[in-house]
């Protein structure tokens, strides 16, 4: 879909040609306060714009949006008041408050040509991120064009050469947001195995990068066993995406694998009928990696990232794979299925031990894996596992990135429960405890020893089934596109 167009403004907020202005409001400890940049617009208001605002309810808190009209005070007409909600402990409102008021803001915007935003005074980039994200729209299913979403974003700041390139950044990153969710709502019957690996391809080479996709016959000569038994099921066969950016000052070389389920049945252990639809987005991890390392291209990061991307379908028919077979994996490790609906694990194996041969310094795996993650950690949570340093630092990043992540341990105790009777492992254990925790102890199984690895499960993060709120639409998220961003700027900073 198309994104609104950041730009930097230092016209006297009073004097700027916009249809809305957006100032911020906190909630303060006796009420309703202005947030830093609101200041020139209370000037126009000449004192008296909290005044209007409590008069007309405002709190201040998150997500509260109040319009009110300048009646010529301001050259714009209208002003939009949006929440920030509490300061923290120091009295300072963190960026993803301002991220998330800025993209409620947009949200409020829709049908909008043109806004100037003050909210880029407390933090341009969480700003610019904010309001992108949340005028994001997939419209593409609809036969009635509906409101269009906001369409110019003016930002209040000078132009100087640091926040042109805040600028540049932000909006490249949430657009690489936007490119992970337009995929994962493209629904199952237009994006398939085949379908998604072209998309991939054509974003890979758009940016530069080395593509090279594997169809089955390739998958067969390769001996990609987890891949070609989950995805045998269906019709449409499956696919390994590869995608490669390699920067031309790259220190640390960076393995990206994201699970690429393009439908989830769950397959011979079929999913029952309620909300199977959401497993329409059982390919956000996929998305979240193809999308981070084109963004790696395109802001040219001192890395070699490359992307390992298992696609497939899983379906029940009659050449399913089925609960009892035993599956080879890439590298001869054997499998065997003891739940066709565990089958994440399955190409994420055949697709971990590939991404390996790479020799990579880092491998970081993101996968909607694990119903029990969001028992565990609810749906805005991510469950972050792999060797302990490494995954503390993701987590940590995960949190500073206002998408949210957890550390969660992978207990040794759990593994014998992955023993099978016949193979190297099962695919699942035969209880249900710590349900995401044995997942990560599988992938385990088929991550490089001594390589710090981080495994990301978004089973929630990843597919908004609510309503929106802040700069989340409904559906794909892009979750955890901005935290694999992070991480990668924080390598490139600190190897
Ligand atoms: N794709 C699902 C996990 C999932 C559940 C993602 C809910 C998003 C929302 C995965 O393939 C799956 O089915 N996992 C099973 C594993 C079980 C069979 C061990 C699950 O979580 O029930
Ligand atoms: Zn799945
Ligand atoms: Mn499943």
């Amino acid at each position: 879909m198309s994104n609104p167009k950041p730009a930097l403004t230092d016209t006297p907020v009073a004097e700027a040609t916009a249809d809305v202005v957006i100032v911020g409001t906190v909630q303060g400890g006796d009420g309703v306060e202005l947030a830093p940049g609101a200041d020139t617009v209370d000037a126009a208001f000449e004192g008296g714009l909290l005044d209007v605002l409590s008069s007309l309810g405002a709190s201040g808190k998150a997500d509260e949006v109040v319009k009110l009209p300048t009646l010529g005070k301001l050259r714009a007409p209208v002003v939009l008041a949006v929440g920030l909600g509490r300061p923290g402990d120091t009295g300072t409102v963190a960026p993803e408050q301002v991220r998330r008021a800025s993209g409620a803001a947009a949200r409020a915007l829709s049908g909008t040509k043109r806004a100037l935003s003050t909210l880029s005074e407390q933090d341009l980039q969480a700003a610019v991120e904010g309001s992108v994200l949340g005028a994001y729209a997939f419209t593409e299913y609809k036969s009635e064009a509906g409101d269009a979403p906001l369409g110019k974003i003016d930002f209040v700041g000078a132009a100087t050469k640091e926040n042109r390139a805040t600028l540049k950044a932000a909006t490249a990153i949430a657009e690489a947001v936007t490119t992970a969710r337009d995929l994962v709502n493209t629904p199952p019957n237009d994006l398939f195995p085949a379908s998604f690996a072209e998309r991939a391809r054509k974003l890979g080479e758009a940016a530069g990068l080395e593509v090279e996709v594997l169809d089955e016959k390739a998958l067969r000569k390769g001996g990609y066993g987890g891949i070609l038994g989950v995805g045998g099921g269906s019709s449409r066969l499956p696919r390994l995406v590869r995608l490669r950016y390699k920067g031309s000052k790259a220190t640390k070389k960076v393995a990206l694998v994201g699970k690429g389920i393009t439908f989830d049945t769950g397959g011979i252990s079929i999913k029952p009928a309620p909300n199977m639809d959401h497993m329409t987005g059982d390919m956000g991890g996929a998305a979240a990696v193809v999308a981070a390392v084109v963004l790696a291209a395109k802001l040219k990061y001192p890395l070699e990232v490359t992307a390992t991307v298992p696609m497939a379908e899983n379906m029940p028919s009659g050449e399913a794979y089925r609960p009892g077979d035993v599956l080879t994996i890439y590298g001869g490790k054997t499998v065997e299925v003891l739940n066709t609906d565990a089958e994440g694990r399955l190409i994420l194996a055949d697709a971990l031990v590939r991404a390996a041969e790479d020799e990579p310094d880092y491998i970081i795996d993101t996968a909607t894996l694990t119903g029990a993650q969001t028992v565990a950690l609810g749906n805005r949570t991510a469950g972050v596992m792999g060797t302990d340093e490494f995954r503390d630092r993701v987590a940590e990043i995960a949190r500073a990135t206002g998408e949210g992540g957890w550390a969660m341990p992978l207990p040794e105790e759990l593994r014998a429960d992955l023993d099978s009777r016949l193979a190297d492992l099962a695919n699942v254990t035969g209880h249900r405890f710590g349900g995401m925790l044995s997942a990560g102890l599988f992938l385990r199984e088929f991550v490089a020893e001594d390589v710090p690895w981080a495994h990301i499960d978004v089973a929630g993060p990843a597919f908004n089934t609510g309503s929106p709120w802040g700069y989340t639409s409904k559906g794909g998220t892009g979750v955890p596109v901005r935290t694999i961003a992070a991480v990668l700027a924080d390598i490139a900073a600190n190897g």
